[in-house]
């Protein structure tokens, strides 16, 4: 039988790049190592639905246990907006939506923002062990990480991706302002990674 390896649902290649970065050395695989997946729908009111979506139908799909997040940008003045929406806030270019972002928000005083990302990994045993602040729905096992912050008045920072520019953390640097190992140690993204981590490499390990 093959080793056990666990598919990181995304098209994306920076994502699953990012998913290598903050799990070093499991065995991770490519959607793109199976044919092509009909699109999943990401309809779920929440990000811990969508999540599930997405993995739930990467697992159908492949067979392999698979892994797949949600993530976006919250924003108090805005009623917690777009949150799910946050891929598709505007149309056009991520410039494009943090630009209609610092727009939206350009009276609000109240300037708090989060990230939050939900980790769901489909295809586990049924009595995997949950580790703390994990919980399972719809047959997957999920984990959530959030940062807090606030907004700028404008974009800061060269690296990083999509809202990163505009999101400033208690010291005052955006996360465009960080190095790929500093965001990782304090994003959402790599919160929720090290929240599932220690189960996925008791499998997988
Ligand atoms: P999804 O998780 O691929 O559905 O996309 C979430 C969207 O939220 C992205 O397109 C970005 O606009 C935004 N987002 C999620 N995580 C980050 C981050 O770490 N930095 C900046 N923007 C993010």
């Amino acid at each position: 039988m093959s080793a056990p390896r666990l598919v990181v649902a995304t098209g994306n290649a920076h994502k699953l790049g990012e998913f290598r970065q903050l799990l070093p050395g499991l065995p991770l695989a490519s959607l793109a190592d199976f044919p092509p997946m009909p699109e999943v729908i990401e309809d779920a009111p929440d990000f811990a639905g969508n999540a599930v979506l997405k993995a739930r139908a990467a697992h159908a799909h492949t067979g392999e246990p698979c892994l797949a997040d949600d993530s976006g940008i919250e924003v108090a003045a805005l009623d917690w907006a777009p949150g799910v929406r946050s891929a598709r806030y505007v149309e056009g270019s991520d410039r494009d939506r943090l630009e209609a972002l610092l727009a939206a928000t350009a009276d609000a005083t109240d300037r708090r923002a989060r990230f939050t990302a939900v980790i769901a990994v489909a295809g586990l045993p049924d009595d995997a062990p949950l580790p703390p602040g994990a919980w399972r729905q719809d047959g997957c096992v999920c984990t959530r990480g959030v940062v807090e912050g606030e907004l700028t008045r404008a974009p800061r920072g060269a690296d990083g991706f999509g809202y990163d520019p505009i999101f400033a953390l208690p010291d005052g640097r955006t996360t465009a302002e960080l190095a790929t190992d500093e965001k990782h140690a304090v994003s959402h993204r790599g919160r929720a990674a090290r929240a599932i981590e220690p189960l996925l490499r008791q499998i997988f390990g």
